[in-house]
């Protein structure tokens, strides 16, 4: 059991958001993603104070009532926490999400730029970077300083792409703060950082270089960063040990890959609304059912997960009829146009699907648009086959978290580009997910797999995941600190 400490723990969304009910009573929702519910689980153990975005019309109005000042807030454990929502101005927050973290960095790490026609970078970018990127990480920086002026033992753990240069600005002011960094996407090649004007992609790496620690998900994005950092600011680094060395400062970097909660989604598996959206699908199921659940984000891959599904059922008539498709997408990010167009594009081409192959008595595709987080828990049971095959993806959460509940011995299909490949794909049918061949061939291959071998790559990832929790992976983070601080973490 790690000793309490005290953490200041900084990301853009926050773990709650405020709004209203029918009754105009205030309300906290849980604040949705990856790393929010990952990263839950420090409220309860250890002093966190989490700087975060306020986001909602809702969270401003928190935040002024609280003269932009840390509170008192409670998980839904009944543990406490300090909240410090930062309201910043709508137009230089649009360019922070929307053009720059979003709109390019998310971009840029996960390749989605064939650069023949994208990006094209001018104004609009320009602008996001120094009315927006730039002002909002400063808002951030100083938010943490004021923190750390309270609390100067605090260490500071910073998350995600919406943050590379607060560090550097703490660094500048606290020269020896103990600040950490968690990069939760892939991170692309040094070649490929080239697509961004000089100064964005220097200011990013020397803004992470700040940081006395950088993680990752996988051994290939930690490596990517190290020369990156080699090739485009002149850092020093030993691949072996971990270690980037820029102007006087060491930076520990290290692979330490997120995980889930099992007890919870143990939990959830008995969950009422769990059960009600589990008998909705158990009574339409086919024989065989497809699973995916997604963001509709143009990394995830949905349109040619439908055109590789569509060649699986060209080339076996056999199966019309007793396989389904049930695709669940979060709509995400629409205030950015290219997710709005993407998000259309998939509708298309499940469309397409149906029309192709539908008869009066079978669906191929069933999709539903929303974010109905019990309907996920349930289709995570059903599946037979789960199909995860983003373009490229830092982790994939759904990887680990549906075979965890799964009680059909379903096989997983599994991108060699999501982070979950190098811990679990050695017991899921890894494809390119650029090539529908394979993934046609993969996809029919899990749904005629023999049911002794269903059962042995089914429990294989399930113990791992379970030995390998979200926990350790907390804990993973308290070592890196308490190698600095020198306080025992056990
Ligand atoms: O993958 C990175 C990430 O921050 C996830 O943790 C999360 O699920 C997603 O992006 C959320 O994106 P947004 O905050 O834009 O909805």
């Amino acid at each position: 059991v790690a000793a309490r400490r005290k953490l200041i723990v900084v990301s853009n969304r926050g773990p709650v958001t405020y709004g209203r009910d029918e009754s105009g009573a205030r309300v906290a929702r849980r604040g949705g993603g990856g790393l929010v519910t990952a990263l839950r689980g420090l409220v309860g153990h250890h002093d966190v104070i989490w700087v975060a975005s306020a986001m909602s019309d809702e969270d401003r109005r928190v935040a002024a009532e609280a003269a932009g000042e840390a509170f008192e807030e409670t998980a839904h454990d009944g543990a406490s926490y300090r909240l410090r929502l930062v309201a910043h101005d709508p137009a230089a927050y649009d360019g922070f999400y929307n053009v720059i973290a979003n709109g390019t960095i998310w971009f840029l790490q996960h390749y989605l730029w064939g650069l023949a026609d994208a990006p094209d970078l001018g104004e609009t970018q320009r602008r996001g970077w120094t009315e927006g990127y730039e002002p909002v990480n400063r808002a951030f920086a100083d938010a943490v300083v004021d923190e750390l002026g309270r609390h100067p033992d605090a260490s500071v753990c910073f998350h995600d792409y919406h943050l590379f240069l607060a560090p550097r600005i703490v660094r500048e002011r606290r020269p020896d703060a103990l600040l950490t960094h968690f990069v939760h996407i892939p991170w692309a090649q040094s070649d490929y950082w080239h697509a961004l004007p000089a100064d964005f992609r220097c200011a990013i790496h020397e803004g992470l270089l700040a940081n006395d620690v950088v993680g990752f998900h996988t051994e290939r994005w930690r490596r990517n960063f190290l020369d990156s950092c080699e090739a485009l600011v002149g850092a020093g680094c030993d691949f072996r040990a971990g270690v980037a060395r820029h102007g006087r400062r060491e930076t520990r970097v290290v692979t330490h890959p997120i995980s889930i909660d099992p007890d919870e989604f143990d939990a959830l598996r008995e969950n009422e609304a769990v059960l009600a959206e589990e008998r909705a699908i158990a009574e339409d199921r086919p024989e065989l059912l497809v699973v995916r659940v997604d963001r509709t984000d143009p990394s995830k891959n949905i349109v040619r997960g439908f055109r590789a599904y569509a060649l699986m059922l060209e080339h076996h008539p056999e199966l019309h009829g007793r396989v389904g498709m049930l695709a669940l997408l979060d709509p995400s990010r629409q205030s950015i146009p290219v997710y709005a167009e993407y998000l259309a594009a998939v509708e298309r081409e499940a469309a397409a699907v149906n029309e192709r192959f539908a008869t009066e008595a079978w669906r191929p595709v069933e999709l539903q648009i929303g974010d109905n987080f019990p309907q996920a828990v349930a289709a995570y049971k059903q599946f037979d086959v789960l199909l995860v095959n983003p373009i490229i993806d830092g982790m994939n959460l759904v990887a680990k978290e549906a075979p965890v509940v799964n009680a059909r011995d379903g096989v997983v299909v599994l991108s060699e580009n999501a982070g979950a490949y190098e811990e679990i794909g050695a017991w899921t049918l890894g494809v390119n997910p650029f090539d529908l061949e394979d993934q046609a061939a993969a996809l029919h291959r899990a749904l005629t797999m023999p049911d002794e071998e269903r059962r042995r790559r089914h429990e294989a990832i399930d113990a791992f995941v379970r030995e390998h929790d979200i926990e350790a992976w907390i804990e993973n983070q308290l070592v890196e600190i308490e190698r600095f601080d020198g306080i025992p973490t056990v």
